[in-house]
C-alpha cells in the first residue's frame, strides 16, 4: 500500500522540530503553522546527521521532553544540528540538552534526584536585556513552565535575557550563532506572548511564511496528478468537513476520474442526504454515488437495543455497502481518505519508529488492504483548522466548513434503547429546532458539537386540556479542543426554557426536554 499525495515540501523553507516526546510538541507546529511556516514534527531517534542534511532546514526547534539529560543515554539531536548553520530553539528539555551538549551545566531539580528547584506552573519571567527573540514583550511576561532539571552553567557564547525566580536563566541566546534556548513552553496557552516569541523566531530565522493555503492548493493538486496519473479513485464521502475536503481537492486535480460515494444508512439527520448530495452532485459536478441502503441498515438494527452491537452492526454493513458500490466501478485502484496530520504525528509515536501503520479512518478501515487499494490522502500535512482553511479556498460554503464533528453511525448512538424510524424521524425534527435557536442565538461557533438525544422513556405530561404520555429528550452541548475532553456548554436559561417550549411545541411525540450538564470524563460527548 503506498501513501499520500502530498505536496513536496522541498518547495517550501521548512522547519525541523526534533521531537524529545513533550505532551506538547504539537502545538508548537500549530504555532508555526499559524504564522505560515512549514514545518515537520521527527523522533529525535529518525533524526540523524544525514536526515537533517537531506531535510535542508532553515531553522531548528528541540522540543521539551520527560527525560533528564543527566541521565546515562537520554535523548540528544545529532552533531549536525548544531553545525548547519541555522537557527536553533531549545526548549525545555531542548534548552538543557543544548546547554549540556555545548559546554554548559545541568543540575538535577526533584525529578532526577538533585538537589535543586523543580518548577511547574506558572511563572514570571523579567527582561534582562534587549533581545530580537522576545520583541513586544513586556518587562515582566507570564509564562508556563514545566522542568525538574534546570540549567546552572550557561554554555560559551550564551548571555542571560530573561530570568525568574526558579529560573536564572530562563531566557538565553548566543546572538552570534542565533541559538536560543528557553526553560518554558512558550507553545502553551499559558505563555501568551509565546506566540510573539515564535513569531521572532522565524523572523529572524528569515522565513518569508510561503505556507499559505493557496499554495498549498496548488501543490496538492500538481502531487495528486503525479500521484494517481489516469487512474480511478473512490472516496466515501461522509458530509463531514475531512472527507469533504478532500473530494473536493481530488476533484479539483483529477475531475471524473474520481467518484463519491455517499452511504445513506438512514442514521443521518434532517436534509442532511439531501444537503451533501445537492452541494457535490449539483454545485460542484463530482460523480456521487447516493447508496440508499436505509432498509438494510435499519432492518439488520432492528430490536438491537445494545449500544456495541449497534456500533458493530453499521461498521460491518458500511464495509460492505462500500465495497458493493465500489466494486461496480471499474479499475479503481486508489481509496482517498482525509487523514489529517495530528493522526500522522499519533501514529508515528514518540517510541516508534517512522514506519508504524498510519491510523486507519474508522469507517473504511481494513478496506485499502482488502481490496487492493493504494491510498490517497491530500489532507496528511494539515491541522484541522487548515483543513477549513483550505475548504474554503475551494469554495466550500462556510456554513459547511464550520460544522460540528458528526459520527459515523449517526443518529443511531443518540437513540438509546430500540431504533424505529419514527423515533429517529422524532428526534431529527427535535435536533433542527435545537440547532436552529443555536444558530439564531450565535452560538454555533463556539460550541464544539451539539445535538439531541431521544430517550427510552415515556412521561406523562399536559398539553392544552389533555394528557400526553409521550417521549423525553435530552439536549447536549459541550466545548472542546478535540473531542478527548469537554465541558458541558452552560446556556442561560432564558436560551434553554425557549428551545424546550419550541420542541415541545414543534415536535409531535416529545412533552419533555432536559439538558445534559455531564462534563467529559466521566461522561462521553456522545450517549452511547
Ligand atoms: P465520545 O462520545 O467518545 O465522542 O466522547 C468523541 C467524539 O467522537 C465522535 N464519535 C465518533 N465519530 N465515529 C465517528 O466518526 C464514531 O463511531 C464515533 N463515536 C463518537 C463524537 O461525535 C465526538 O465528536
Amino acid at each position: 500500500m503506498t501513501s499520500a499525495a502530498v505536496p513536496d515540501p522541498a518547495d517550501h523553507e521548512r522547519l525541523l522540530i526534533i521531537d524529545f516526546g513533550s505532551q506538547v510538541t504539537q502545538l508548537i507546529a500549530r504555532r508555526l503553522r499559524e504564522l505560515n511556516v512549514y514545518c515537520e514534527i521527527h523522533p529525535y531517534q529518525n533524526v540523524d546527521d544525514a536526515f537533517i542534511a537531506k531535510f535542508a532546514p532553515k531553522a531548528i526547534i528541540f522540543s521539551g521532553g520527560p527525560d533528564s539529560v543527566l541521565r546515562d543515554g537520554s535523548p540528544r539531536p545529532p552533531h549536525a544540528a548544531y553545525e548547519a548553520g541555522v537557527p536553533i530553539l531549545g526548549i525545555c528539555y531542548g534548552q538543557q540538552v543544548m546547554m549540556q551538549d555545548l559546554g554548559g551545566l545541568v543540575e538535577g531539580g526533584k525529578i532526577s534526584g538533585g538537589g535543586g528547584t523543580a518548577e511547574f506552573g506558572r511563572a514570571f519571567v523579567a527582561r534582562a536585556g534587549a533581545l530580537p527573540l522576545i520583541d513586544g514583550w513586556e518587562d515582566r511576561e507570564q509564562v508556563w513552565m514545566s522542568h525538574g532539571d534546570h540549567v546552572s552553567r550557561l554554555a560559551p557564547g550564551f548571555e542571560v535575557y530573561g530570568t525568574s525566580p526558579n529560573a536564572p536563566f530562563a531566557i538565553t541566546a548566543d546572538l552570534d550563532r542565533q541559538f536560543y534556548a528557553v526553560q518554558f513552553h512558550p507553545e502553551v496557552h499559558h505563555t501568551p506572548k509565546g506566540a510573539k516569541l515564535y513569531e521572532n523566531f522565524v523572523r529572524q530565522a528569515g522565513f518569508s511564511g510561503d505556507w499559505t493555503m493557496e499554495a498549498y492548493r496548488e501543490q496538492a493538486i500538481t502531487a495528486i496528478r503525479d500521484q494517481v496519473g489516469d487512474a480511478k479513485v473512490i472516496c466515501a464521502l461522509s458530509g463531514g468537513v475531512d472527507s469533504s475536503v478532500a473530494a473536493a481537492l481530488i476533484h479539483e486535480a483529477i475531475g471524473d476520474q474520481l467518484t463519491c460515494v455517499f452511504v445513506d444508512h438512514g442514521l443521518l439527520r434532517l436534509n442532511e442526504a439531501h444537503e451533501v448530495v445537492e452541494m457535490f452532485r449539483d454545485h460542484m459536478n463530482l460523480q456521487v454515488i447516493h447508496a440508499q441502503e436505509q432498509d438494510l441498515f435499519l432492518g439488520e438494527l432492528d430490536g438491537v437495543s445494545d449500544p456495541e452491537t449497534k456500533r458493530k452492526i453499521i461498521g460491518r454493513l458500511f464495509i460492505d455497502v462500500f465495497q458493493k458500490y465500489a466494486d461496480q466501478i471499474e479499475g479503481a485502484a486508489y481509496l482517498a481518505q482525509g487523514t489529517l496530520y495530528p493522526d500522522v504525528i499519533e501514529s508515528v509515536s514518540f517510541s516508534g519508529g517512522p514506519s508504524v501503520t498510519i491510523k486507519s479512518h474508522h469507517n473504511v478501515g481494513g478496506l485499502p488492504e482488502k481490496m487492493g487499494l493504494k491510498l490517497v490522502e491530500p489532507l496528511r500535512e494539515l491541522f484541522k483548522d487548515e483543513v477549513r482553511a483550505l475548504g474554503r479556498e475551494l469554495g466550500l460554503p462556510d456554513h459547511f466548513i464550520g460544522r460540528h464533528p458528526f459520527p459515523g453511525p449517526g443518529l443511531a448512538i443518540r437513540c438509546p434503547g430500540e431504533i424505529t424510524r419514527d423515533k429517529l424521524d422524532t428526534l431529527r425534527l427535535a435536533d433542527a429546532v435545537y440547532i436552529d435557536q443555536i444558530r439564531k442565538h450565535g452560538l454555533y461557533d463556539e460550541i464544539w458539537q451539539a445535538f439531541v438525544a431521544i430517550l427510552p422513556v415515556r412521561t406523562v405530561g399536559v398539553m392544552g386540556d389533555g394528557r400526553t404520555y409521550d417521549y423525553a429528550c435530552a439536549l447536549r452541548a459541550v466545548t472542546s479542543v478535540d473531542g478527548m475532553t469537554a465541558d458541558y456548554y452552560a446556556f442561560g436559561h432564558e436560551f434553554l426554557g425557549e428551545t424546550a417550549t419550541r420542541i415541545i411545541n414543534e415536535v409531535p411525540g416529545i412533552n419533555r426536554v432536559t439538558y445534559d450538564i455531564t462534563s467529559k470524563p466521566p461522561g462521553t460527548i456522545e450517549w452511547e
